[in-house]
């Protein structure tokens, strides 16, 4: 049985634009490492967080990597099992791009290896969903479904939960750009209003099915046609610099789509190239940069792979 185990589990962009709290797929990076270690003593431990400028908690009970960890050892009645866990944050926090999901998946993960794999990996997302509800209030699934599976999710059902690994187009390029300001998801969720009028509902679905026909159709333009959302970006735009003028710029560049990821402030574009994928970044720093606000930018493939060892 291995002692030790290094994992690593990708970010995620959440909703893509239309879907919110149903649609969400991987990327190749940035994302998060755990090494996880087995120790003498029961129970879990975090022995160490790098990468965080000291924000997360190292109360195994309110980090989410640990707590969640709990849950699953409860679950499958090993609460016996002693183990430390080293977390080291490869990706901004509180950016939008799941960074919790990343973390968590990756604890997860690796304590399901550690034990031999006594559930299957799919079977693990109820517990990242009880360490999003710890981050963030409220256990959506648009980031832990897709760091896990890998891929291109969807949530088709909360209750029951009912996931679908949907197809996408192979020459897909998320171009990703992080804006550093904070925007904690917990206060970007409780921004949105409760209840949708029945006109904006029927653009919405309208939109959500045509970006899950054109996946499967592999008809790019109708993605980039089909993301379009009339519930939640026009109020967490506000959230987000100059939100419209990088729309604008990245549309300008040759992308297919562009929108919040997650509940923000990074924002993503989808485009046919690597190469224009970049230049779209490029436009959005540069722009950012002239609003006195840096930011970190991805181009990434959709990542299939989810959480993988790698030490
Ligand atoms: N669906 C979630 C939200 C994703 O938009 O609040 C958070 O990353």
């Amino acid at each position: 049985m291995k002692e030790s185990i290094k994992v690593f589990a990708p970010a995620t962009v959440a909703n893509v634009v239309c879907g919110f709290d149903v649609l969400g797929f991987a990327v190749n990076e940035p994302g998060d490492e755990v090494i996880m270690r087995r120790t003498d003593k029961d129970g879990v431990s975090i022995s160490k967080i790098t990468g965080d400028d000291g924000r997360l908690p190292l109360d195994a009970g309110k980090n989410t990597v640990s707590a969640s960890v709990q849950h699953f050892l409860k679950y499958i009645g090993r609460e016996d099992v002693g183990v430390e866990i080293d977390l080291h944050k490869k990706m901004p926090i509180g950016s939008g791009l799941g960074s919790s999901s990343a973390s968590t998946v990756a604890g997860l993960f690796a304590i399901n290896e550690l034990l031999g794999k006594p559930l299957g990996v799919k079977e693990l997302l109820p517990f990242a969903m009880k360490g999003e509800e710890l981050a963030c209030g409220y256990g959506h699934a648009d980031n832990v479904a897709p760091a896990l599976y890998g891929g291109f999710v969807l949530i088709r059902s909360y209750e029951p939960l009912d996931i679908i690994r949907l197809p996408h187009p192979k020459d897909l390029y998320a171009a990703i750009v992080f804006p550093q300001v904070d925007v904690p998801t917990r206060d970007a969720r409780q921004m949105i209003r409760s209840k949708v009028l029945l006109k904006d509902a029927v653009v919405q679905w309208g939109n959500v099915a045509g970006l899950v026909s054109g996946l499967f159709m592999n008809d790019i333009d109708l993605i980039g046609r089909s993301m379009k959302d009339v519930i939640v970006e026009p109020v967490r735009s506000i959230l987000i610099p100059d939100f419209y003028k990088l729309k604008e710029l990245a549309l300008e560049c040759g992308a297919v789509s562009f929108g919040i990821s997650g509940s923000g402030p990074s924002v993503f574009a989808f485009a046919k190239d690597p190469q224009v994928a970049e230049n779209i970044n490029e436009k959005i720093k540069q722009h950012l940069s002239s609003l006195n606000i840096g930011s970190i930018s991805y181009v990434s493939a959709i990542n299939d792979e989810g959480p993988k060892t790698i030490g």
